[in-house]
């Protein structure tokens, strides 16, 4: 694809985790700080190397402000599938593009980053040495310089096949690095209120990110749990809201989640997680309420809904139970009856889902969510749908060798949409029997473990 001339080319280096979520969060997090998605790549696949154009190097650091896909980014200078090529390439880079950071007076330091193979010291520096027809004229500085340069070499994705050259060299001056680093600093092992289904902290950073989650959003999650979504959501600025069936969850109540401890302490709720992270001013409030039943009046709040739904592994599926809705079969109950919960079947829960964020959701405003899948039989048309909702991505996540969950992203992009509903819109009914199924195969598993002490 040929580029405007207006963009500047740079390499992102990928952190190799979480592939299919890469892309998306790139690509929103691009959206969102006013870039286009330009690449002249063809895939993106799986490797850690990608090139893309952007045009202005603000956009470039705004990203890395968000990203926990990428590790860095270069102001690429430089690319070729040989040394010669690589410097056949940087001899054409334009010179007054070099310039101000290569002058008398400037630090400067070069790296050497190689993927799948390590080089010996004597090997980076003939590297370094070989660089010497760039018009370097500052001083090297190898604790404080004030441009750092890299050369990235890629020998593929194969550890059991390493090339004797790389596939590809690329040179660069690096720019920024992602926020790699809040994976660990809020990771739910350090986390002071947590419970069975707490999200993982750089899944809840991604989600945030698929949801374009930004300053002064208002972000909610239907079914809380213990926050998790809302810190990485808080940490962007965002104001959060929750709410969730569980009366304990949401008053930090009952059993501790943590080993070595019974009860949940006095302070263990998801206002005391937020203070921990010093975002306590972005909590709105959390609500003990059924996501089958809404108590919102018609109108548009959300920015983003950002949410994790019970698959009814380790949590049940349950909503409040209504003098409507009295299940067939207990015709026994006196008329007074009102069943406490009722089951939540998954795909109603979907279907609800998607509902309530179309009506509530501002335009352009996101839904991202787990969906739990069988993969055996998953085919994309069972993801729901709604006419006011567009897909934006679906990614994978395995969860074992049978079934796994998809991450949705939605954008809001129509309003009225009664008049667009069809039989299609009802939910797809397979979605019910994904616990059945999650333990029909951890059964035969077990049992097939089991086998050998038996005989
Ligand atoms: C997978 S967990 C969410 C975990 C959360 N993301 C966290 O980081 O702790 C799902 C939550 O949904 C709640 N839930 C189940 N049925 C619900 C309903 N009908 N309405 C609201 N919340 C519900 C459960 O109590 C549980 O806390």
């Amino acid at each position: 694809m040929a580029l405007p001339s207006t963009l500047n080319r740079y390499l992102l280096l990928m952190a190799q985790e979480h592939l299919e979520f890469r892309l998306p969060e790139i690509k929103s997090l691009l959206s969102l700080f006013g870039g286009q998605f330009i690449s002249s790549q063809e895939t993106y696949g799986k490797s850690p190397f990608w090139i893309l154009s952007i045009p202005s190097e603000d956009i470039a650091r705004n990203l890395m402000k968000r990203t926990v896909c990428a590790k860095s980014i270069f102001e690429l200078w430089g690319h070729g599938k040989s040394p010669e090529e690589l410097y056949s390439s940087l001899k054409k880079y334009p010179v007054e593009k070099m310039v101000p950071f290569l002058h008398s007076d400037s630090t400067y330091k070069i790296k050497i980053h190689t993927f799948n193979k390590t080089l010996t010291q004597e090997e980076k520096v003939k590297r370094i040495d070989a660089l010497e027809f760039l018009p370097f004229e500052g001083k090297v500085n190898l604790k404080k310089p004030q441009h750092v340069f890299s050369v990235l070499e890629d020998y593929g994705l194969d550890p059991n096949r390493i090339p004797e050259n790389p596939h590809n060299i690329y040179f660069g001056r690096w720019i920024a690095d992602g926020q790699r680093e809040l994976i660990e600093s809020y990771s739910v092992k350090k986390r002071h209120f947590i419970g069975n289904t707490s999200m993982d902290a750089g899944l809840s950073f991604i989600m945030a990110n698929h949801g374009k989650v930004k300053e002064n959003d208002i972000v909610f999650d239907p079914f809380v749990g213990t926050g998790g979504l809302l810190v990485a959501s808080a940490h962007f600025g965002a104001y959060v809201y929750g709410t969730d069936i569980d009366y304990n969850t949401v008053h930090g109540l009952g059993k501790a989640s943590r080993k070595n401890q019974k009860w949940r302490g006095p302070d263990e709720n998801i206002r005391a997680n937020l203070r921990q992270y010093g975002l306590e001013k972005y909590y709105l409030d959390v609500l003990v309420s059924d996501a089958s039943k809404p108590s919102w009046r018609k109108g548009t709040y959300f920015d983003a809904i950002i949410t994790d739904p019970p698959y009814g592994i380790r949590e049940s599926t349950r909503r409040t139970g209504s003098q409507k809705e009295i299940p067939k079969g207990i015709e026994k109950c006196p008329e007074s009856h009102v069943p406490v919960s009722l089951s939540y079947h998954l795909s109603d829960m979907f279907f609800d889902l998607l509902n309530f964020a179309a009506e509530t959701l501002v335009l352009g405003g996101r839904l991202v969510y787990w969906l739990p899948v069988y993969t055996p039989e998953y085919t994309d048309e069972m993801v729901p749908w709604h006419p006011c909702l567009k897909l934006i991505s679906n990614c994978e996540q395995k969860l074992s060798s049978h079934t796994s969950r998809r991450l949705i992203t939605m954008e809001k992009n129509r309003d009225q949409y009664s008049h667009l509903l069809s039989d299609q819109s009802l939910p797809y009914q397979g979605h019910n029997s994904f616990r059945e199924k999650y333990f029909s195969g951890v059964t035969k598993r077990i049992a097939k473990e089991e086998k050998p002490s038996q005989e």
